[in-house]
């Protein structure tokens, strides 16, 4: 979202709010806009629109000038199964910055962990951690659902006083979930992308938070990363766990924990059924609005 590109908002309305049915719409916005897209229900705050009716969503994507015909009919084509969808495009005026920054409310995961973009004023409780992230071309600003449910996850191992030294972020996007880890006491982390600009954003957002820690961040595929960790985290969509099991279940140290995200209430059968088969058990699968993280461990 840098000065001197012209930036479009890219709008998709579609007559569809079942977050199975519209887990390709979500794909094709994440690889289009993976830091700034905006997904919107019937309850969407009043603005310059208003809301989409009952049972209708509405996507918002940025993009620069070059790449609005391109994201246009990947749109399309991605929405064709849904007659009625309205693919709309408006240049983005000078308000706009302030607008979509108005997205990024602080997320509240505990009294120990806040996630909060770098130009808010934070007043955190005694003791909680901030964990600065700059919403820029990477998916994770703690806003999503599947995000959410690892930072939970990671917070209550640290509650429980059994983080691991050491942790693995599989498709760490902004790096926010090893950022937490390191936050609350991993000594070790290690973040993977296979998105160069995931990889920069989160060297960019270590450097804003006060953590020291060995880190590592970098495109290395996860079947190439070196050694095992007590902790791994994946948030990926549930088809790229499922064929990334073999490296990734390879990456859980012996009496490590795994946490994977991404996944729909409906998928996590088979999810789980493959890592079962890959030496992991299964010990606790956690809800939140039609996500949901599934908890293993290798024994
Ligand atoms: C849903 S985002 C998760 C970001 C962040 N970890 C979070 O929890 O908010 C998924 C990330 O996985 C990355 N990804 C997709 N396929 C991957 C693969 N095969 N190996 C590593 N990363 C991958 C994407 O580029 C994206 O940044």
């Amino acid at each position: 979202m840098s000065d001197g590109v012209t930036w479009i908002e890219v709008k998709l309305t579609v007559p569809e709010t079942d977050p199975l049915r519209l887990e390709p719409v979500d794909e094709a916005c994440l690889s289009l806009s993976p830091g700034g897209f905006v997904m919107e229900g019937d309850d969407a705050p009043p603005g310059d629109d208003p809301p989409p009716p009952r049972g209708w969503s509405r996507y918002r994507v940025y993009v620069g000038e070059a790449q609005l015909e391109g994201a246009k009919a990947a749109l399309a084509a991605v929405s064709s199964p849904f007659p009625g969808a309205i693919v709309e495009h408006a240049p983005l005026d000078d308000g706009w910055r302030e607008r979509w920054k108005a997205y990024f409310e602080p997320i509240e995961v505990s009294d120990r962990l806040l996630v909060a973009p770098p130009w808010r004023e934070i007043a955190p409780k005694p003791g909680q951690h901030v964990i600065w992230i700059e919403p820029a071309m990477a998916f994770g600003t703690g806003q999503h659902e599947t995000t959410q449910l690892c930072l939970q996850g990671v917070d209550g191992l640290a509650a429980a006083g059994t983080l691991p030294e050491t942790v693995l972020d599989v498709g760490t996007g902004t790096g926010v979930l090893a950022l937490a880890a390191a936050h609350l006491g991993a000594l070790r982390v290690v973040g993977v992308d296979t998105d160069p600009q995931a990889v920069a954003a989160s060297i960019e957002n270590v450097g804003k938070n006060p953590v020291s820690v060995a880190w590592a961040f970098s495109d290395t595929p996860v079947g190439a990363v070196e050694g095992t960790f007590g902790l791994v985290l994946a948030n990926i969509m549930a088809h790229v766990l499922i064929a990334l099991v073999e490296p990734i279940a390879a990456r859980v140290a012996p009496g490590g924990v795994l946490m994977l995200s991404g996944v729909l209430v409906e998928q996590a059968a088979d999810v789980i059924a493959a890592y079962e088969a890959h030496g992991l058990a299964h010990r606790h699968t956690e809800p939140l609005r039609g996500w949901v993280r599934i908890d293993l461990a290798r024994p």
